[in-house]
């Protein structure tokens, strides 16, 4: 069975990442969602809060978990018995890291690939870190992600409704 973890900090989910995940689903028969707690990134939301926000927004797809984790990617990877790591990339912005990532990765562990997925062009100007600066600014961020994560984002904010 391919399996493949799709790993990040999802704070929170956005639209852009449904949609990798959606394009995942078709080339794996099974698609791990790995949230990493990553505390040093001073997340909005918890890791149990960032998974059952992505569960929420995951009813659509058949194959796909959800989980977190802490540690190193390789080793989690390694004991799903996964092949490959799914990365979204948007921008040449994203290259950098994701290039410096992805061969770092390799050099840990040679078996496993990283596999890179382009989102949808409307969404490659999406990030988590601007949606959470508009929600806090007031702006609409229905565009963006699924509603119950622009519930969830203006109740952590706490956005005051607009009269
Ligand atoms: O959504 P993000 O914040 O860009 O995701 C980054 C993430 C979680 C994929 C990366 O920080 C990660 O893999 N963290 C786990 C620790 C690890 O393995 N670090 C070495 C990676 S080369």
């Amino acid at each position: 069975m391919r399996i493949a973890i799709y790993p990040g900090s999802f704070d929170p989910l956005t639209n852009g990442h449904l949609d990798v995940l959606q394009r995942a689903t078709k080339l794996f028969q099974r698609v791990i969602v790995a949230v990493a707690k990553n505390e040093s990134k001073n997340p909005l939301f918890t890791p149990a809060e960032r998974v059952a926000l992505i569960k929420e927004g995951i009813g659509h797809l058949a194959n796909v978990e959800v989980d977190a984790f802490d540690g190193l990617l390789v080793d989690y990877v390694r004991r799903h018995q996964a092949s490959a790591i799914v990365r979204g990339l948007r921008a040449v912005s994203d290259f950098e890291f994701e290039f410096q990532m992805a061969l770092m990765n390799r050099k840990l562990d040679e078996s496993i690939e990283t596999i890179f997925m382009m989102p949808k062009d409307t969404y490659t100007f999406i990030s988590s870190r601007i949606v959470k600066e508009i929600a806090k600014l007031g702006g609409d961020i229905s565009p963006f992600v699924p509603p119950h994560v622009e519930t969830a984002l203006k109740k952590k904010l706490k956005v005051p409704k607009k009269a």
